[in-house]
């Protein structure tokens, strides 16, 4: 089709005016953007997506609410921030006053967190993300549906029962333990009643074994798409003895060695 000269001129117009129209409406949040880039050194920090793989990799088996080391609970943005035993341990766009950047800046090579041999310490680019999320307000955009809401003191409801995925008795026979939802469940084998209920950080949870003596009890889960977990349960104590977060999606089994010495995970 050919375009009368007339019309080109008038679309061009049109263009010229529509182009002026959006970037006058654009203009000022790509100037807020500015301030906030160069403010953060040139990228918006998301706990969701950038600190919580982080934690959840190097400090929340440590610092979780049902192993809660320093009572001090890293699985909750507000109790991140309000910090444990000690001091406030994030001071919101003050990095460089909270007792957490403190504690896992190296000096003269060594780090307070995590401690020693235990996990490696954060990376510099980690460590960078944590201040600069520290220095944009330390804001919490973890999605409603994936926040921790149960612990051993508000252990979850059941509408209906939850699918059973793994059951285990104690080698003497006088426990049974059943796989439910961010739980474990301990009964006793004759039917006569509850024992406890062993509620950590996985929602889901694909297996649970009794160690051959008895004594402990491996639990293995995770959140789907973002974690995976080994729990180790004080059978007698009904304490979690540790919790080691694995990859970024569930684990789906574990099983003891004749020894009792180590679990191997699938
Ligand atoms: C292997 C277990 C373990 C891991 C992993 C671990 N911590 Fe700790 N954390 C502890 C223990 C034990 C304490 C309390 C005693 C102490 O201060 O040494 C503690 C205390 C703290 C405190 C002080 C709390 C207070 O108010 O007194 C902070 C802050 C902290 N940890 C941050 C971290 C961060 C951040 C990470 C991950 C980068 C981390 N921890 C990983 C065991 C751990």
């Amino acid at each position: 089709m050919k375009i009368p000269p007339h019309s080109t001129a008038r679309l061009a117009k049109l263009v010229c005016a529509s182009f002026m129209m959006l970037s006058a409406l654009l203009f000022p949040l790509h100037a807020a953007d500015k301030v906030m880039m160069k403010k953060s050194g040139g990228k918006q920090v998301s706990y969701y997506k950038d600190i919580r793989p982080v934690f959840q990799a190097k400090c929340q088996g440590c610092h979780q609410p049902a192993k809660a080391k320093g009572d001090y609970v890293m699985t909750d943005v507000a109790k991140l921030i309000a910090g444990g035993e000690s001091d406030q341990a994030v001071i919101p766009h003050q990095p460089q006053q909270s007792f957490l950047i403190e504690q896992v800046t190296p000096v003269k090579g060594e780090v307070e967190m995590p401690p020693k041999g235990k996990e490696d310490p954060l990376t510099k680019d980690e460590l960078k993300l944590v201040t600069d999320w520290i220095k944009q307000g330390a804001k919490d955009d973890t999605p409603v549906n994936a926040r921790e809401v149960y612990d051993m003191n508000h252990p979850p409801k059941y509408a209906v029962p939850p699918v059973v995925t793994s059951l285990d008795y104690s080698p003497d026979g006088k426990l049974l333990a059943v796989a439910g939802f961010h739980e474990v469940l301990l009964h006793k084998a004759d039917g006569s009643g509850l024992v406890v209920r062993l509620v950590g950080l996985s929602e889901r949870i694909e297996s649970v074994r009794f160690s051959p003596d008895g004594k402990l009890l491996a639990v293995t889960g995770g959140l789907p798409a973002r974690m995976g977990e080994v729990q180790i349960w004080d059978v007698a104590k009904k304490k979690l003895k540790q919790s080691v977060p694995v990859g970024f999606d569930t684990l789906y089994g574990g099983s003891w060695s004749p020894d009792g010495k180590t679990v191997a995970l699938a």
